[in-house]
């Protein structure tokens, strides 16, 4: 066998023992790396005279292709056989039975309007809803707030395309919409909350484009201001499970509500922790008043003959300060790592008898 002949068998045969990729480059250099022997021929060529060099010259170069062909194949058999092995110790049965441990939980945002559902219904209030696109009469102006006023540009309302006739639908911005479609369906007295879905366009720590509010009222005959105070006063009592609940209500505006306030309860925020019933702080609660006159006109009933009150109020806010979750973002963000650790109990549903947390 000539020289070239027996260098080729020894790299091929390097080639095919190779047992993986980096064994294989291992080979590749000692032939064709820099100073390897495949390399060196080459090199040598250049020394040859013109005779030698055209007798010599085809050998080299065959022998460079072969070993290279050789080289990529083998390349392509060790990666193929790398990615079964790979797949093969990846392998998952499916067919195992599932670990036992808790599954599912309860969403803090859908616990607390349990808590809120079950202690109003104890209150004998029943629950009632709408949709969530809605017009602009049942989100804004049966609801008394005049056309182009500037409170609707509060509001960061996402509308729907214009129809035909040049109306636009909206996601609701408030459950206050719930009032209208109750009065109008429902004779009173009435005494309802709506819990449900609303949405601004509003996005940072403390707000998200959807949210969720519970929105209550009540309309009946010679209804004051104490019924409202007494009402939401034992709610937050109830909801904070606390029975030294110091609650403020500040004056303040809603177009639908005359008067209107909003109601802080007395707090504790020091040490990262709150705490409910003492300390210097106020926590804004929920929003309030007496149901505007014009809003009861507006359902077709006497304002004469009846009154009333409403509230309503973020559930996710109150979910948050209850129970300590510190970004509203992460209430959506569906990780279900943070909701193993948040979550509650499907098994433990509130109740007033039961215990709501
Ligand atoms: N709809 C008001 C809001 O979203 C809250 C409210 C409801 C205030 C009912 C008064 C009466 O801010």
């Amino acid at each position: 066998m000539s020289d070239l002949a027996t260098l080729e068998a020894e790299i091929v045969s390097a080639v095919e023992a190779s047992a993986d990729l980096a064994g294989l480059d291992a080979v590749r250099v000692t032939a064709l790396g820099k100073s390897g022997s495949i390399s060196a021929l080459l090199k040598g060529l250049g020394a040859m005279g013109p005779d030698e060099r055209r007798e010599q010259g085809p050998l080299i170069n065959g022998l460079r292709d072969r070993v290279q062909a050789a080289l990529a194949e083998r390349k392509t058999a060790l990666e193929a056989a790398a990615l079964d092995a790979q797949l093969a110790a990846e392998r998952l049965d499916l067919t195992l039975p599932a670990p036992p441990r808790r599954r599912g939980s309860v969403h803090p945002t859908m616990q607390v309007m349990d808590e809120m559902t079950a202690i109003f219904a104890e209150m004998g209030f029943a629950v009632a809803d709408g949709p969530d696109i809605e017009d602009d009469f049942h989100n804004f102006t049966a609801l008394n707030f005049p056309p182009k006023h500037p409170a609707r540009e509060t509001h960061d309302t996402f509308f729907f395309s214009p129809n035909e006739a040049g109306e636009r639908m909206l996601l609701r911005t408030h459950t206050s919409p719930v009032q209208i479609r109750t009065m109008v369906s429902q004779t009173p007295p009435i005494r309802i909350i709506a819990p449900g879905r609303t949405y601004r366009k509003d996005s940072d720590q403390t707000h998200t484009p959807m949210f969720h509010q519970v929105e209550g009222l009540v309309i009946d005959r010679n209804i004051h201001m104490g019924h409202l105070k007494w009402t939401l006063e034992t709610f937050v009592g109830r909801f904070f499970e606390t029975s030294d609940v110091v609650t403020r209500f500040r004056p303040h505006h809603f177009p639908f509500t005359e008067p209107s306030a909003e109601l802080d309860v007395q707090c504790d925020r020091t040490g990262g922790e709150l705490k409910v019933g003492q300390g210097s702080s106020w926590l804004e609660v929920l929003g309030c008043g007496m149901v505007h006159p014009n809003v009861i006109k507006n359902c077709g009933l006497d304002p004469d003959e009846w009154q009333g009150f409403a509230f309503g109020m973020g559930v996710d806010r109150l979910a948050m300060l209850k129970y300590g979750v510190p970004d509203l973002r992460d209430m959506f963000a569906s990780d279900v790592r943070w909701l193993a650790h948040y979550g509650f109990s499907p098994f433990a549903a509130p109740s007033a008898a039961g215990g709501l947390s």
